[in-house]
């Protein structure tokens, strides 16, 4: 429990936070504090960056077996975008987290008007358009815990996704649910902040009649006013929402598999002897239950979540009963559990807003300390003719290679341009002297989720100081090594968000 509330801390401050700042946060102990860090940077889903403790895109493996299991953003994504693509105004998916919605899908359109939501950020329902859609399902017992909520927090200081709520005239969330249950859509006229106005309709899931999420078109009122968005943008997301309400009646059932078994037990064991006391391990343990959970694993039994985690029966039974307490996993019926949207809680909107340079400037950073060279990523420019560096990590020598981040270069004449348009006999490109005296750099592409070669990383050098010999046989495998690190991140990321490449 004090592992996730360290996850979510770190969350809420966006991703990085020093030690001691923790300490505050949490409440904990400092020496609780460094072994819970110490856990999670073994496991990847944080790094020490100096002083700071901060959130890896590994982490979002959590996430995304949330939202794999969930399977509504593969299904219904593709026709939100269209959608947002169409009217120029950003369309999001949203489903219910007991009196909030949290969003989980984003087609956003750039605008320096307002604020834009993240993924896995949760807002009070009652300041949006979907929360009443979703009221309309609520019970006697959620309304009571919503009317606490509001007495016990009156300026949503729980909600760190919103501005504090402000004085609302009138708190009319009752009426506008009925209102919502009546029309089958609803409004958000500049709940959240002056400005900022939606209008949402509930995608049903056809199996039950119940809503599935809430899809949403946002404006502002420079653009729209809340009354016209009825006229204008409703009936387009209506049709939208026919069309993802047949998808979804057409979509084959999960075929439940068995969870790949996995070594997590030996792997527990040998951190624990190798980091000892440093070494959570009732932390690892009950994390790595949630990553049991996926496309085809919807839901999962004691026995199947002890199977595929390697846990005896008894471990995996405390971890989910210390998850369901937390709200991460829900119990349903015949024995199954299921991941709530809650686990999006444990880092996803932070680093769900990334880019492939900010994923790779720390395995750079590693490298080019590791062998004493410059390390950088580069795209193609959109002519294809020349390529642009967009992450750079430079070494203490004093005659290194450099070219700053933005600096474009003609693409043949360099490791990173031919590593990018290929061919490539062995998968790297090495280049001598070519586009400067004395300039020698090895460059590997690196690959998105289908295999597209969208970026090349390089360590450039002078010739002096490396024979070509040495810089395929002691080089390039370091260079690998750090290309499936930041493929791994880049692919981790880019499974349900838009990761920019530069
Ligand atoms: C959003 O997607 O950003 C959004 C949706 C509904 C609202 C407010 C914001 O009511």
């Amino acid at each position: 429990m004090r592992g996730v509330a360290v996850l979510r801390r770190l969350t809420e401050a966006g991703g990085t936070l020093s030690p001691s700042a923790l300490e505050r946060a949490t409440g904990l102990a400092r020496s609780t504090v460094d072994r819970i860090t110490a856990t999670l940077a073994r496991m990847g889903y944080v790094r020490l960056d100096g002083r700071d403790v901060v959130l890896t895109p590994r982490l979002m493996e959590l996430g995304n077996a949330y939202l794999a299991a969930l399977r509504l953003p593969a299904l219904l994504d593709a026709r939100a975008d269209a959608l947002a693509d169409e009217l120029d105004e950003s369309v999001s998916l949203a489903v219910g987290d007991r009196d909030g919605i949290r969003f989980i899908h984003q087609a956003t359109r750039r605008r320096a008007m307002s604020l834009s939501f993240r993924i896995g950020d949760l807002l009070p329902a009652e300041r949006t358009a979907p929360g009443p859609l979703f009221a309309a399902e609520w019970t006697d017992g959620d309304w009571r815990r919503w009317h606490e909520r509001r007495a016990a927090d009156p300026e949503d200081r729980g909600f760190p996704a919103v501005p504090p709520r402000p004085p609302l005239p009138a708190d009319d969330f009752e009426e506008r649910t009925a209102q919502a249950a009546r029309n089958g859509w609803a409004l958000d006229d500049q709940l959240i902040e002056p400005g900022l106005v939606a209008v949402s309709v509930p995608v049903r899931d056809p199996a039950t009649g119940r809503i599935a999420c809430v899809a949403s078109v946002v404006s502002h009122t420079s653009r729209h006013t809340a009354r016209d968005l009825r006229a204008t943008l409703l009936p387009r997301l209506r049709e939208t929402v026919a069309a993802m309400e047949r998808d979804l009646a057409a979509a084959p059932p999960p075929a439940p598999t068995a969870p790949p078994p996995s070594d997590l037990a030996t792997w527990t064991a040998a951190s624990k002897q190798e980091l000892g006391r440093e070494f959570v391990e009732s932390l690892a343990r009950g994390l790595t239950v949630l990553t049991a959970f996926g496309e085809d694993r919807p839901s999962l039994t004691l026995t199947e979540v002890a199977k595929a985690t390697g846990l005896a029966r008894a471990t995996a039974r405390r971890a989910l009963i210390t998850y369901e307490h937390l709200g991460l996993v829900a119990p349903g019926p015949d024995r199954v559990f299921t991941l709530t949207p809650r686990v999006l809680s444990l880092g996803f909107p932070p680093l769900s807003r990334t880019s492939l340079p900010r994923i790779a400037q720390p395995h750079l950073e590693d490298l080019a300390a590791r062998v004493h060279e410059s390390a950088s990523l580069a795209v193609l420019t959109q002519s294809g003719d020349e390529i642009q560096y967009t992450a750079r990590a430079a070494t203490s020598r004093i005659m290194s290679v450099n070219f700053t981040v933005g600096t474009r270069l003609p693409a043949p004449a360099t490791a990173l341009g031919r590593a990018l348009t290929g061919p490539t006999t062995e998968g790297y490109a090495l280049v001598d002297e070519e586009l400067e005296e004395g300039l020698r750099a090895i460059a590997v592409p690196v690959h998105d989720r289908t295999g597209r070669a969208v970026a090349a990383a390089n360590i450039a050098m002078h010739a002096a100081r490396h024979t070509r010999e040495e810089c395929v046989a002691e080089l390039l495998p370091a260079l690998r090594e750090t290309v499936s690190s930041i493929e791994a991140d880049f692919h981790m990321a880019a499974r349900f968000t838009r990761v920019a490449l530069s």
